[in-house]
Parts: C-alpha cells; structure tokens; sequence
C-alpha cells in the first residue's frame, strides 16, 4: 500500500521531469495526490504559524540596531568542509563543528556549524530559491545549518536551535566561474547517486563560496525548518547580497546529480513553496535600503506570494519541490509510520 502510494508520483516524475517526488517515504512536492499539501507529517508542525521560506517585503522590513556584524570562524579554513554527500534530495557538505562556528549578527548565542546544502530549480533558467525578496526568487539557495552551542541536540520546541544562514545565488552569463564553485561543482560528478561521498577536505573554504557578498547586510525573522517535519525552531539570516556564479555551473546541480541511481530523474526544483508571514516581522540593518525601496507600491507581491496553503502555483517553476534539511530521517520516518498507523 505505501508502495502505491509511493509509485503514483514516481511515474509522474519520470513523466513530467518538473515533477519531483521523493525517493524514501518522507514527503514529496506537488504531484496530484502527493504534495506539499498531503506531506503525512505535516501535522507536526508544516502547517504552524512561524513557518519558512517567506517572500521578504522589503517595504515591510523594520529596522534594528541590534543586527551587528556576525563573527565567522573557520569559514576561512579548507579543513572545515569533510565531505559532499547526495542525499538524493539535495547535495549536503558536512562541516567540521569543532573549528566551525559563527556568533554576533544579533544572535545571543555562538551557534556551531554542522552542514550547509543548497536549494536550486531546473537549470540556471528556473530558478530555485526558497525565499524570495519582493517576489524576487534567486537561481539557488545556499543554507549554513549552525546549532546552538550549549544543545548537543535540539529539541522540538527550542525557538532558537538553529541560525541558519541563507545565501542567494544569483546567474552570469560568464562560465566556469567563480573559481570556487568551479571548484565545488567539479565534485558533483563524484557523487551522482543517492548516497554517494566524496571528501572534499582541504580543497576550499567556505568564505570562498561566498565572496561578493557583504555580510553586514541582511535580513533577520525567526522561523523553520523548510522540510518535514518543519520544527520552528530557526533563527533565520537571509543575506542581502547574492553570490554570482556562472550559469554553466548552476545548471550541473540540476543535470549531474539523481535522486537515487542514475537510471531515475535529476534532482530538481528542491524548494518549498512560500508559507505566510502570519504578522512575524522582517527586520535587518536601520541603514539597509530602507530609502531606496520605498517605491513600495509596486508590492502586488504582498498576497499573492504569501498564501500559505501552496496550492496555487501548479504553473511556477517553484512548485514541483523538494527538499531537505536533513532533520533527522529516522525522525521523519517515525512519523511517517505513526502516520500510516493511526
Ligand atoms: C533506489 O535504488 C536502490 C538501488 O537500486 C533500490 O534498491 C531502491 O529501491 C531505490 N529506491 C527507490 C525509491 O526507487
Ligand atoms: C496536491 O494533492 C492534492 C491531494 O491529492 C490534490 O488535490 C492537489 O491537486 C495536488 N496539487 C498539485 C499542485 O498537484
Ligand atoms: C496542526 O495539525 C495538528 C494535528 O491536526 C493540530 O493539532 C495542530 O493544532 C495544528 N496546528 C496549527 C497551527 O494549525
Ligand atoms: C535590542 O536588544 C536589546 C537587548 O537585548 C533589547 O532589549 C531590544 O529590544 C532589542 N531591540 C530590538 C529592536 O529588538
Ligand atoms: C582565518 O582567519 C583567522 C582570523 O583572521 C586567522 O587567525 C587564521 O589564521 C585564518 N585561518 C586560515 C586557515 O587562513
Ligand atoms: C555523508 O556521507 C558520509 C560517508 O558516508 C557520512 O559519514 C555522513 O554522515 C554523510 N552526511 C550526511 C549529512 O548525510
Ligand atoms: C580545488 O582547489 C584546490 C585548492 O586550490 C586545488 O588543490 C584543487 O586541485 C582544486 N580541485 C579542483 C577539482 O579543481
Ligand atoms: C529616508 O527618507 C525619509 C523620507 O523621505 C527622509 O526623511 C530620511 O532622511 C531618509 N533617510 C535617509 C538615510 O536617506
Ligand atoms: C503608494 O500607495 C499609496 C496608497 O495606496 C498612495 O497613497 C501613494 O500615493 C502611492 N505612492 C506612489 C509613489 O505611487
Ligand atoms: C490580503 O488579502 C486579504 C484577503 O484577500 C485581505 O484581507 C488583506 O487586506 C490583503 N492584504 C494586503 C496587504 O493586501
Ligand atoms: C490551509 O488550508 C487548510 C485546509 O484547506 C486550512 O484549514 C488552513 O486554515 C489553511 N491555512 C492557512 C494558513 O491558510
Ligand atoms: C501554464 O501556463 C501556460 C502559459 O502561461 C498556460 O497555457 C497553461 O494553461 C498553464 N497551465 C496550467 C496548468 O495552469
Ligand atoms: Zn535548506
């Protein structure tokens, strides 16, 4: 019976290469009878009130003066990134927790890395972004999971477990750079199956997948985890400043790497749809842009983007999802038969 149910979107998927479903039973995205709407755990905490990603008006932003520069360690050390896995929802780079941490940037703890993955669409032409800024949605997303120092493990009800930093990718029209995610991407093909490591020790830092970005800039909600099952528990960090990388590499994250054997679809468009803001407030730096955006009448994004029950979108490029954020499987596993049994 789970087979079934399972199959249904399977074939779709193979059918409809903007489809995507999942390989193991935790969830999938948007296929008739098996999306986001029907995640068998979302009765945990998917459908709640703080949930992530969110379209971020930047009209609505209010300012802060407590989001002071962030203190980064390790993001300059090679030996930090272990190793690249495919999860076979996303491809996920295990950092080294114990020289790898970030603190200030308004957070009231130090928080220690633990893995960063990325979030992307179908090609360097459908973008994949799980935020979006003025109804902006970046090529891709990269996501710097930090735990909490003083939690080994978080708990299910811990508001602030999790900062999460979040880093647009935005699209040139150059190849093969930058040199650093030339670097990363060359990797991919390394490891194209579910499952798949490769150790990417000592061949490059994180501050390098992130050059051009001004790190004193960005935006602050508190808010979730973007898949099941979606605790609200992430201090969110969303930056400003996109890193800009050719289109050539982006496309090889949506044509190199499968979502279990190389006979089944690519993984793609590995995002969750827009949740609602339910009144949280965005705020960032008093001197951000709050001048220059206040042409804010041109935010018709304000209820379109924000409609919480992501239905709506069976023509965008940011339904057919996925996703990750590899809270614990096992966890989402349970679930899932809790689910079925009940
Ligand atoms: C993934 O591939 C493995 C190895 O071929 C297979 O045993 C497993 O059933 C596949 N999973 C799905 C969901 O297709
Ligand atoms: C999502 O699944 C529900 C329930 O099967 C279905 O009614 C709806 O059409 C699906 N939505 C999409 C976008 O496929
Ligand atoms: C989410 O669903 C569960 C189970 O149906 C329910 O107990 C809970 O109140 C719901 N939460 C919200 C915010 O609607
Ligand atoms: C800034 O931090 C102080 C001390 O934690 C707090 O009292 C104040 O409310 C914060 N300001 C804002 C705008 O959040
Ligand atoms: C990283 O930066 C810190 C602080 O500037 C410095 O002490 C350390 O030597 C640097 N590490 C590497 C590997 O460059
Ligand atoms: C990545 O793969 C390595 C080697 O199999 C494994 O030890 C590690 O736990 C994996 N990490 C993730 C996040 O799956
Ligand atoms: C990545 O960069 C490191 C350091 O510059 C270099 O040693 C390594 O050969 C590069 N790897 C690839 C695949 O380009
Ligand atoms: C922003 O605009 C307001 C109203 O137009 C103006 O009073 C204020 O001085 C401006 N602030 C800056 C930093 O330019
Ligand atoms: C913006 O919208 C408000 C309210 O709809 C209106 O009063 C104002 O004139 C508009 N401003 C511009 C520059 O269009
Ligand atoms: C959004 O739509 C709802 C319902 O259609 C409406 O009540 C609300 O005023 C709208 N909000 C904005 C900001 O337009
Ligand atoms: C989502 O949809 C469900 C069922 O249609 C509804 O009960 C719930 O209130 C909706 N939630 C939001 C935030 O609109
Ligand atoms: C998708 O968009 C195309 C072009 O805008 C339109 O022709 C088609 O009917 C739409 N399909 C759905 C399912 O909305
Ligand atoms: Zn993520």
């Amino acid at each position: 019976m789970q087979m079934n149910v399972q199959l249904v979107p399977f074939l779709i998927a193979c059918l409809l290469s903007t489809v995507y479903s999942e390989d193991s039973e935790e969830f999938c995205y948007n296929s008739p009878g098996c999306n986001a709407t029907t995640w068998p755990i979302a009765q945990l905490y998917c459908n709640g009130t703080r949930q992530s990603p969110i379209n971020i008006v930047t009209a609505d932003v209010k300012s802060d003066s407590n989001l002071t520069a962030f203190s980064f360690t390790g993001f300059n050390d090679s030996s930090t990134l272990r190793n690249i896995n495919n999860t076979g929802k996303s491809v996920i780079i295990d950092l080294e927790g114990k020289k790898m941490s970030v603190s200030g940037g308004g957070l009231q703890n130090t928080y220690t890395s633990e893995e960063f993955h990325i979030h992307w669409g179908n090609g360097s032409s459908f973008s994949g972004s799980e935020h979006t800024v003025d109804g902006k949605q970046y090529a891709m997303e990269i996501h710097i999971l930090n735990l909490r120092s003083d939690v080994s493990v978080a708990a299910a009800n811990d508001s602030t477990a999790y900062a999460v930093l979040g880093f647009f990718i935005e699209a040139t029209n150059d190849s093969g750079k930058p040199e650093s995610w030339k670097n990363l991407t060359s990797f991919l093909s390394n490891i194209s199956k579910k499952g798949d490591s490769f150790d990417i020790m000592n061949q490059l830092t994180v501050d390098s997948l992130l050059q051009g970005v001004d790190r004193t800039k960005y935006y602050r909600y508190l808010g979730s985890r973007t898949t099941p099952p979606c605790n609200e528990i992430v201090v969110w960090t969303v930056f400003k400043d996109p890193v800009k990388v050719s289109k050539d590499l982006i496309d090889l994250f949506s044509n190199t790497v499968h979502i279990n054997t190389t006979a089944d679809p690519f993984i793609t468009n590995n995002h969750r749809v827009l949740q609602a803001l339910n009144g949280r407030v965005v705020t960032s730096q008093p001197t951000s842009s709050a001048n220059t955006t206040s042409s804010a009448n041109t935010t018709s994004s304000a209820n379109t983007t924000s409609s919480a029950n992501t239905t709506s979108s069976a023509n965008t490029t940011s339904s057919a999802s996925t996703l990750h954020h590899t809270l614990s499987i096992s966890t989402a596993l349970l679930c899932y038969v809790l689910f079925w049994c009940l």
